[in-house]
């Protein structure tokens, strides 16, 4: 090739590159433009909260002092349900605004903002959450019939040291479901840093005749565990999947009763196993504390016996107050999913 061939296709090269510049200054601009438009919206829903807590306030005052008229119950009423209306679709509006971390992705991941501002992508990301669980708990399933099988030691630290790491990894996770518009309560992301504890202290319990009478309750256990996980995925990922289809049906009150009615018979199923769950890390608790009398008995027996006396409270407690807070809530739902199948409609 000759010099001058050469040199077109540079020049030409450079014709294309002028191009790329002004589509990258195009891109900045939208950029900056888009930020500008995220403060506003985020100033303008801080306004909205505010002038909706006064509004509030004003007529719970208006209620309190004054004797209603019938007619003006219907008004309160309807302003009532306006209220919750209107913050259920500020709540949505916000879930479209980067979110600032917590602290402890602050720590552990540093400065990086981890908002998912596209709702597609938010629900895969939670679908791939959930399926990370379901594959680490075949894993972990295989792993305690395995070690029930088999009594090595490398195959039980192999399999502890995965449940410290699977632990871990999923308060990861959460964290960064929750800075996403994620409604997971506190109690269940305190339960996996108490778990991360447990295996760790599961990994320095030394062999002898203690840790060899629990071993095999602690295998069943995880076992138990690893298949109630699944039924859990099961419900899990119908919520998710009958979320994501909302409002591809006409009568949107119709489609959310059905998922209202597909909800309570799936917890009415996984309910009972959960609660057995619980009794079996009682009883956990209860066994590492008779253990704990043992001469050879370390420190682990007992801080084990008060960790799974904790998770057991927290989820007993928890799982408990899950079927009253959902009846209670029902109408601030009601508006929550109107406003998903709404956006939904906008999207498709
Ligand atoms: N782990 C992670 N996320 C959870 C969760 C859990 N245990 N429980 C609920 N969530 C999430 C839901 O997926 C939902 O997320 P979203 O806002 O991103 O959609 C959010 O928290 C709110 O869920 P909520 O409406 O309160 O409950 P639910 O109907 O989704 O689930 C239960 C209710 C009781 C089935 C569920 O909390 C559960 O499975 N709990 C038992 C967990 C347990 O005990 N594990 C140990 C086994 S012994």
């Amino acid at each position: 090739m000759g010099l001058e061939a050469i040199e077109t296709e540079w020049n030409e090269l450079s014709n294309e590159f002028a191009a790329l510049e002004e589509t990258s200054n195009e891109y900045g601009e939208l950029l900056e433009k888009l930020e500008s438009l995220q403060q506003k919206c985020m100033k303008d829903i801080s306004h909205q909260r505010y002038r909706i807590s006064q509004i509030s306030s004003n007529l719970k005052k208006y209620v309190s002092s004054n004797v209603t008229t019938s007619d003006e119950k219907d008004q309160v009423a309807d302003l009532e349900k306006n209220i919750i209306k209107r913050k259920a679709q500020l709540y949505d509006i916000d879930q479209t605004l980067p979110q600032k971390n917590g602290t402890y992705l602050n720590i552990i991941l540093g400065n990086v903002n981890v908002s998912i501002l596209n709702r597609k992508s938010k629900y895969q990301y939670k679908d791939d959450y959930e399926k990370f669980k379901l594959i680490l708990n075949g894993i972990g399933l295989f792993m305690a019939i395995l070690n029930l099988s088999h009594n090595s030691r490398i195959l039980e630290l192999a399999f502890i040291f995965l449940l410290v790491w699977y632990y871990c990894t999923l308060t990861i996770r959460e964290s960064i479901l929750k800075v996403n518009g994620s409604r997971i309560k506190g109690w269940w992301r305190t339960h996996h840093f108490i778990s991360t504890a447990c295996a760790g202290v599961l990994l320095i319990w030394p062999q002898g005749e203690p840790w060899q009478l629990f071993r095999h309750q602690f295998m069943y256990f995880n076992a138990y565990i690893s298949m109630v996980q699944f039924l859990q995925f099961r419900y899990q990922r119908g919520v998710l999947y009958r979320l994501k289809a909302l409002g591809e049906r006409h009568d949107m009150d119709i489609t959310i009763e059905g998922f209202h009615s597909w909800m309570w018979r799936g917890l009415s199923f996984l309910l009972p196993f959960l609660f057995a769950g619980y009794v079996f890390q009682a009883y956990n608790s209860y066994a590492l504390y008779k253990l704990s009398s043992h001469p050879d008995a370390p420190w682990q027996v007992s801080v084990l016996s008060l960790l799974f006396f904790i998770l057991f409270v927290g989820n007993f407690c928890t799982t408990l107050s899950v079927i009253p807070e959902k009846i209670r809530t029902r109408v601030k739902e009601h508006y929550r999913l109107c406003a998903i199948a709404k956006l939904k409609e906008k999207e498709g």
